[in-house]
């Protein structure tokens, strides 16, 4: 006897992706950070827990912080998605991934995009936080290094810098 996988169904979708327009098919299935790693080649987004706990797949839609991982890639039809490829450029980083490196805010890596997305959606809301509002603002964000102390000094001389 054979038995038929049956794939699942496709959808098609057009969104913003980092100021551009893209009009595609993605399976239902699949998550949104599976869709920008594998199927959009953007693999600055990081995958750490895949089910909600850490935030390195941390992305911006429509402006605010979302953890990839959790939600489908079907969903992001019509709105505007912003990974951590569209904050800024080598040659003109975004303020706070300056303040990163200028604070040494950053070790192994593996959670500063997602950590940065989330800073960027708290500035974008609260333009001078407090270290209070800042640690509330990163806190879905795990970082195995740091201690967090150089990261919230950073997104503190970002903001100031933005403001
Ligand atoms: Fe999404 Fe950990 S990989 S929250
Ligand atoms: Fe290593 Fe944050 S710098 S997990």
């Amino acid at each position: 006897m054979t038995v038929e996988i049956q794939k699942p169904p496709k959808k098609k979708i057009q969104f913003i992706l980092n100021k551009q327009p893209v009009e595609t098919e993605v399976s239902t299935t699949m998550t949104l950070l599976s869709f920008l790693r594998d199927q959009m080649g953007l693999t600055g987004t990081k995958e750490g827990c895949g089910r909600g706990d850490c935030g390195a797949c941390t992305v911006l839609i429509d402006g605010r912080n979302v953890n990839s991982c959790l939600m489908l890639a079907a969903e992001i039809d019509g709105c505007e998605v912003t990974t951590i490829e569209g904050l800024g450029t080598p040659e003109k980083l975004h303020p706070l991934q300056q303040s990163f490196i200028e604070e040494g805010a950053v070790q192994c890596g593996y959670c500063i995009p997602g950590m940065l997305m989330s800073a960027a959606a708290l500035l974008r809301e609260n333009r001078r936080p407090t270290r209070e509002e800042i640690q509330v603002g990163i806190s879905g964000n795990l970082c195995r290094c740091t201690g967090y102390i150089k990261i919230i000094d950073a997104i503190e001389k970002a903001a100031k810098q933005i403001s």
